[in-house]
């Protein structure tokens, strides 16, 4: 097992209904380190370019319409096999479909509001911890 790094959004849905730190909690149980954070409400251009493997996607207008309707919550998380394990935690896209206790089963309402981002590879988690934290932001 290495140690890694992955990055987590906590999305809009949940720091309007003040679950950020229920949300927090269920990551640091997980055994996941939280080692950077940051507040922040994101600009359309940003969201698009964070999402930019989506846009020609129909769910793009929308993606971004719900990303920038308020603040979101980024943080770095640090454990081992994190991206893998974070990516187990947060479960299927669609919280319909998500296995009971993932994330996404127990916080999530739809497949557009479904709560938390995470990292899908190593490659993923490495371009956006610098997105978000490196020192062009
Ligand atoms: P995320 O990037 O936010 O962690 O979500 P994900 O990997 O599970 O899913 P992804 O394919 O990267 O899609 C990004 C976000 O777009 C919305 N989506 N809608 N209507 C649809 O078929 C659809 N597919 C994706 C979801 O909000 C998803 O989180
Ligand atoms: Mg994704």
């Amino acid at each position: 097992m290495t140690i890694e790094r992955t990055l987590c959004m906590i999305k809009p849905d949940i720091v309007s209904t003040q679950r950020i730190g229920a949300l927090c909690d269920r990551i640091e149980r997980s055994g996941l380190r939280i080692i950077e954070l940051r507040m922040l409400q994101l600009e359309r251009e940003r969201a698009a370019a964070f999402y930019a493997e989506h846009r020609q996607r129909d769910f793009f207008a929308p993606l971004l319409d719900f990303m920038c309707s308020g603040s979101i919550v980024a943080q770095v998380l640090e454990g081992e096999d994190a991206v893998k394990r974070f990516r187990q935690l947060i479960g299927h896209t669609d919280p319909a479909q998500a296995d009971p206790g993932t994330l996404r089963a127990d916080f999530a309402s739809s497949i557009d509001a479904n709560a938390v981002h995470g990292s899908d590879s190593i490659a993923s988690a490495r371009r956006e911890i610098d997105f978000f934290f490196g020192k062009t932001w």
